[in-house]
């Protein structure tokens, strides 16, 4: 499996604070049957980290995890938020953040907590413009979609993507984010599945997602988002 969120590289973010926990989770993730992790650390106001910083990060764990023994592909990425269209603009054109797995195609980027940025879909047309697909992480934790369901479906219908969390489905994130979660699977409107995994406790846990999306929306389902992951780290200069 390939999970396209986690946030394992250490020391730069809110996620892995060391090399010994990023292994940790990196021993997890295996274990649950991830071959490839897009590391996506955060790129947004509080912790802006960005390519050179990833990509060295990202040499500095593949050299450990091999050192190791362990077999598991981490690529490049970055999470993104729009909290400014004109911050996400000049970070485009300077190259400032890395797209999932080195893929331009591909672009992993949440919304902010406070409320929904109405701009987005304006953000969304340019970089579909130039051939990036937006995936929203997570829609179902962010109350305004939750409240107003016609701001997600604005976005599905100019080509976003959705990338469901699997501990939103397994309810770590609450009732009605559960409930949200399972609505998108149901409405086969789940493009992508994703853990992001902070560390030990909220860790990789890729297949029992899949596994309920079998259970709820059956195997042809599953298999559309593996696909989608397949086609996102394909063209990885990685591979
Ligand atoms: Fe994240």
């Amino acid at each position: 499996m390939i999970d396209i969120h986690c946030h394992i590289l250490p020391g730069v973010d809110d996620g892995a604070i060391d090399m010994a926990m990023a292994v940790g989770m990196a021993r997890l993730a295996h274990e649950d049957g991830i071959r490839t992790i897009v590391a996506t650390p955060h790129f947004n106001s509080v912790f802006l980290v960005e390519s050179g910083t990833v990509r060295a990060k990202v040499s500095e764990l593949q050299a450990e995890l091999d050192r190791l023994n362990i077999p598991l592909a981490i690529l490049p990425g970055n999470e993104l938020r729009l909290e400014r269209p004109q911050f996400i603009y000049e970070a485009l054109k300077e190259k400032r953040f890395c797209y999932l797995a080195d893929n331009p195609g591909y672009v992993l980027m949440e919304q902010s907590w406070e409320g929904y940025n109405e701009e987005t879909p304006d953000v969304v047309e340019r970089l579909r413009a130039q051939g990036t697909t937006v995936i929203l992480p997570h829609p179902e934790r962010h109350i305004f979609f939750r409240q107003q369901p016609e701001l997600l479906e604005e976005l599905l219908g100019i080509g976003v993507w959705t990338q469901v969390s699997v501990d939103s489905l397994i309810g770590n994130n609450g009732a009605e984010a559960e409930a949200f979660a399972l609505s998108l699977v149901d409405q086969g409107q789940a493009h992508t599945l994703a853990t992001d995994a902070h560390n030990l406790r909220r860790k990789p846990n890729l297949s029992l997602g899949y596994k309920l999306v079998e259970e709820r929306a059956g195997a042809d389902a599953a298999k559309q988002i593996r696909d989608r992951m397949e086609l996102i780290v394909a063209s990885s200069i990685y591979k």
